[in-house]
């Protein structure tokens, strides 16, 4: 089959491998279409001479499963999220998954759709109800909540808007630039929600965030930027004692005292918690996958905007040079493997 890997100048190189075979508790899935991410053009930068495949988001059909799977079987048609940098990511014809963290899709869900979705939105959901430990859509908030979303139209961004509102979580106040319009049809107007432009500069965010929230303490956040003074602007204008949620490692003591900074970190979901501790966010991930799925087929949830990058694995070098440049605004790029060449699917 063939597979495509990216070394630390985003050359992406495609080759053929072997089709993997599952392990105990794994799923094996023909890739359809895959999602990318920002981490597929900063980790080889990161880890140089290693070239993976860093696909993570999986869009495709069951083609096998290994020993112990109980919930799916050949031919469903599903969604998961391949476990970061481990091998036979979703750049390829085949990639593997957990079954903890693959989900059913019904007809209704295009595969370009559920590709946005299981790395970004469960980063939102990881962040909003396990690191700010906010209240789940399942028991809602009954009180209004400020939640300043610096970053409403990243992909996190918006997936963390998205489960606010489920949450009941108003005002949501959404920090973005050009992005602005696709955030304006995710927040609700007449519960307070409102959108602050981060283009118009560090003091008038700060302000303007404050303003938003008419007077209620502020003490919730999610920066889905974590960089150019983000979580920075957020310290000023959080209320104590706060919480901000991080994508990206920040410097805590660029915040005042009270306010406390954690780290969102996706790939939890696929660590089982160390010994003697409490169950975390492997469980989290496993009960939340199905949830989305469930959102997905009836209705109250939906994937990110996004544009199918011509060629398949060919396109994607263009994709994640984009990205790395910052051209992505309000969209994920996604690439359907049966267009790469010397594909036959
Ligand atoms: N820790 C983890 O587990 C984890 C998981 C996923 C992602 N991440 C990280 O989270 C970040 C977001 O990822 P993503 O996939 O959601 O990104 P993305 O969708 O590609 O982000 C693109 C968006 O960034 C927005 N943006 C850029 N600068 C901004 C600023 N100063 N203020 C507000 N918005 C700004 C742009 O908004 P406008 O269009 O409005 O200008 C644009 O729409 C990345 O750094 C990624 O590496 C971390």
């Amino acid at each position: 089959m063939k597979e495509a890997i990216i070394d630390e100048t985003v050359s992406v190189i495609i080759r053929d491998v072997d089709i993997p075979t599952p392990k105990p508790g794994q799923v094996l899935i023909r890739v359809v279409v895959s999602g990318t991410n920002p981490k597929d053009w900063k980790v080889p930068k990161w880890q140089p001479g290693t070239p993976l495949n860093q696909g993570d988001d999986i869009a495709g059909y069951v083609e096998a499963v290994g020993e112990g799977v109980r919930n799916f079987r050949k031919g469903d048609k599903v969604a998961a999220f391949h476990e970061m940098l481990s091998p036979h990511g979703s750049y390829a014809e085949y990639a593997i998954a957990w079954e903890h963290t693959t989900f059913h899709l019904t007809e209704k869900t295009s595969f370009e759709e559920a590709a946005t979705i299981p790395l970004a939105a469960m980063t939102a959901a990881l962040g909003l109800y396990q690191e700010l430990r906010l209240p789940l859509p399942w028991a809602p908030a009954d009180k209004p909540t400020p939640l300043v979303v610096y970053g409403g139209a990243t992909a996190v961004g918006a997936f963390a808007i998205k489960f606010a509102q489920l949450s009941n979580i108003h005002p949501i106040i959404a920090v973005a630039g050009k992005g602005a319009p696709f955030v304006e049809t995710l927040i609700s107007r007449e519960k307070g929600d409102t959108i602050v432009d981060y283009r118009e500069g560090d003091d008038a965010v700060r302000s303007a965030i404050k303003a938003a929230s008419k007077g209620t303490p502020i003490h919730h956040a999610y920066d889905a930027v974590s960089e150019k003074g983000s979580y920075v602007n957020l310290g000023a204008a959080l209320d104590a004692p706060g919480k901000i949620t991080v994508v990206l490692p920040a410097e805590a003591d660029k915040v005042k005292e009270q306010i406390s900074i954690r780290r969102t970190m996706v790939g939890t979901v696929h660590m089982p918690p160390a010994e003697g501790q409490a169950l975390g966010d492997k469980e989290f991930g496993a009960a939340f996958f199905p949830f989305i799925g469930q959102g997905l087929a009836q209705g109250w949830f939906s994937g990110h905007p996004y544009e199918v990058r011509k060629g398949g694995l060919g396109g994607l070098e263009g994709a994640l040079k984009d990205l790395e440049a910052g051209k992505a605004s309000a969209v994920k790029y996604v690439v359907k493997i049966a267009e790469t060449e010397g594909v036959q699917q």
